[in-house]
């Protein structure tokens, strides 16, 4: 058993907090779901009442080791300043820098410091960095070290990475634990998600093509159908010789899927994938925000996406054939938009969908959603409140039906 909060003295000291708070922001810098922040309050009180001071430390995005200045966490330091109702100290400034030790060393307890994107420093990721990328990341997981004297993991969306501030940090301060959210998500996969009844059913969308595609032959194990949409689609669709246009794709999955498909096949695991889409001719990405998109807007007659445009939602057929399949099923597990639904041109996919699943869940259905962006798709879709469980770990919890202990947990210390 892994050590939690409540085994560790924290009185006086100096904590350093792992949290996820890579957040869903809008095209304005505006949160548009806090809950990765607000599912941390209760570690971050119980250290306010326990006279501990805290350093908080996230990544936002992948700025892959450079500043990107639409990726700063100060709308979150704000945020959550908000929610606690007291100062939180932010600097737009290097993580490890002198500054940002300046703040450290004169923190009080009971005060709060939340650290810049970590991401925006090549060693939490090792990206960006040739040659000697272990090194980096190790003189990093020091630094971040250095400002504290415990760790504490309460990142559940990000224990499936090895990075300096989720694995590496943890040999070079005096004790480590996991926080109160991990600690509660944990229960929860532990408890239910091991035993769900069938059919169940696993529904994947997203943008995070090859991460997602990876666990898939896993799933294949555990679940009878799985529903694919979102940017994935693409991927799995042009495997098999269907044009795509200039939907997103991962040319190097492209074997993958077919393997895929195959074993799906072995399993008897319904594979499903989208028989229509809505498609546009052009759109412009910023970071995670899409900025404008040209008003040719299309649905196709079937799977083929015509030359120059590209697959930005599920279509009309599709949402018939998908919600088939969800009506049948026991258990729901959702991870990933089906579409691009921060524009509401082609959000409908991904909110109809939402509403069949909150639909099955009334209807006595367990359902699972978990992922940044997919909290804030079905807060959208306005049937939140009827999941049966929403986890702030999207990638997390999917690794997490691997059956292996995730990086972010087996670096912690056994309770002795
Ligand atoms: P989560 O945060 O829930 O784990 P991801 O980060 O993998 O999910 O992906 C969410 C993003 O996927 C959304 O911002 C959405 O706009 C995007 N997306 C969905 N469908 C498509 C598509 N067809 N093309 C491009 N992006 C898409
Ligand atoms: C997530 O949103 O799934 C977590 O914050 C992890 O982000 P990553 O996939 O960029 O590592
Ligand atoms: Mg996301």
């Amino acid at each position: 058993m892994k050590k939690t909060l409540k085994d560790i003295n924290v009185e006086n000291k100096k904590i350093l907090v792992r949290v996820d708070f890579n957040v869903p922001l809008d095209i304005n810098l505006k949160i548009t779901s806090d809950k990765r922040i607000v599912e941390t309050l209760p570690t971050i009180e119980y250290l306010l009442k326990n006279d501990a001071a805290i350093i908080l430390m996230s990544h936002l995005g992948r700025p892959n080791g450079k500043v990107v200045k639409r990726m700063s966490l100060e709308p979150v330091s704000k945020r959550l300043s908000e929610l606690l109702n007291m100062s939180v100290k932010f600097i737009r400034s290097d993580c490890i820098g002198f500054e940002s030790k300046k703040i450290a060393v004169n923190l009080k307890p009971g005060e709060i410091f939340l650290l810049e994107n970590l991401r925006f420093h090549p060693g939490e990721e090792g990206k960006g960095v040739s040659g000697e990328k272990d090194i980096v990341t190790d003189i990093f997981s020091r630094q971040l070290a250095s400002m504290g004297d415990i760790f504490v993991q309460d990142a559940f969306g990000t224990l499936h990475r090895s990075h300096a501030s989720t694995t590496g940090i943890v040999k070079y301060v005096h004790d480590a634990a996991m926080g109160f959210l991990v600690e509660k998500e944990l229960n929860f996969f532990y408890r239910v998600f091991k035993n769900l009844p069938s059919p169940i059913v696993a529904v994947l969308g997203g943008s995070k093509i090859s991460d997602k595609m990876d666990i898939i032959e896993n799933l294949l194990n555990k679940v009878d159908f799985v529903i694919i949409g979102g940017a994935m689609a693409y991927t799995f669709l042009k495997s098999q010789g269907i044009s795509i246009g200039t939907s997103f794709v991962e040319d190097d999955k492209l074997d993958l899927a077919l393997e895929l498909i195959k074993k799906a096949k072995e399993r008897k695991v319904d594979l499903l994938f989208p028989i229509d889409h809505i498609v546009t001719n052009k759109i412009d990405f910023m970071n995670k925000c899409v900025v404008r998109f040209k008003s040719d807007i299309k649905t196709t007659v079937d799977e083929a996406i015509p030359e120059e445009f590209m697959g930005v939602d599920i279509g009309p057929r599709t949402i018939e054939k998908f919600s088939e399949v969800i009506k049948s099923a026991k258990a729901i597990i959702w991870n990933g938009a089906l579409g691009i639904f921060e524009i509401s041109e082609f959000s409908k996919g991904t909110f109809e969908i939402a509403e069949f699943i909150a639909e099955a869940t009334d209807n006595g259905s367990i359902s699972v959603v978990g992922g940044g962006d997919s909290i804030s798709s079905v807060k959208k879709a306005g049937v939140d409140k009827k999941i049966s469980y929403i986890s702030t770990g999207g990638g997390a919890f999917l690794e997490f039906l691997k059956g292996k202990e995730l990086p972010g947990i087996a670096a912690l210390p056994d309770l002795n």
